[in-house]
């Protein structure tokens, strides 16, 4: 599976980079204005840091304007791929940018029926937001194992980018169900190395090592 970092934090995600933790980054309206930081400027670093997809979302809601905004973007960087709502206007732009052979990310997916529509646009991912549903009491797992048996029954390629990943359970999860993607928060990310376990195993190794009296340098 691989992993996004759900971030506009240029640290975080040099860092992961680094850790080999890192196959592309999303970002989202909310996320750039919690960066404090010019959004087509943040983009471009970050393309500049992995050279695996890097979503931008147009704000528009009309498919004209969506366009437009997505000529802009996609010409920041080559890994750009531009991410559109999951309403006619965005299906219809996704189908169009599709045709000219840039990336599309389907967002804010809340049933298996969008998801159906946005593979028939040929979307190159669907992002379905898993924590959102949990929150109103629904099953976000539930939404990605039925969008892998449908995409499996007609062999859509569209990636299944596991969205609104909260915690290290939502990763395994989606793992075990066979989703493409997940993008997460970066701590989420760093959470999925932690076990007490590990933790107690270091200490005790390194109690015993300080009674050798050795150093290996
Ligand atoms: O980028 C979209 C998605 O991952 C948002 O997550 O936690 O705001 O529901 P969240």
């Amino acid at each position: 599976m691989k992993f996004f970092a759900d971030t506009a934090e240029v640290a975080d995600i040099k860092e992961l980079q680094d850790a080999g933790l890192l196959d592309g980054v999303t970002t989202n309206p909310s996320l750039i204005s919690k960066s404090g930081r010019d959004f087509k400027e943040v983009v471009k670093e970050i393309c500049g840091i992995t050279s695996g997809p890097v979503s931008a979302e147009v704000v528009s809601m009309e498919h004209e304007q969506m366009m437009k905004e997505a000529e802009v973007l996609r010409k920041i960087a080559d890994n750009v791929c531009i991410k559109v709502p999951l309403t006619i206007d965005g299906l219809k732009t996704c189908r169009k940018l599709r045709a000219d052979g840039t990336m599309v990310n389907v967002t804010l997916c809340f049933s298996a029926n969008q998801a159906l529509l946005a593979a028939k646009a040929g979307a190159s991912f669907i992002s379905p937001f898993v924590g959102r549903l949990d929150d109103i009491g629904h099953s976000g797992m539930e939404l990605i194992a039925d969008i892998r048996l449908i995409y499996d029954n007609y062999d859509f390629a569209t990636e299944i980018l596991v969205a609104s990943v909260r915690s290290p359970m939502h990763v395994l999860d989606a793992a075990k169900i066979g989703a493409d993607v997940m993008t997460s928060p970066p701590s989420v990310i760093k959470q999925l190395a932690k076990h007490t376990l590990t933790d107690k195993g270091l200490e005790s190794f390194a109690a015993d090592w300080a009674k050798t009296g050795q150093s290996i340098l």
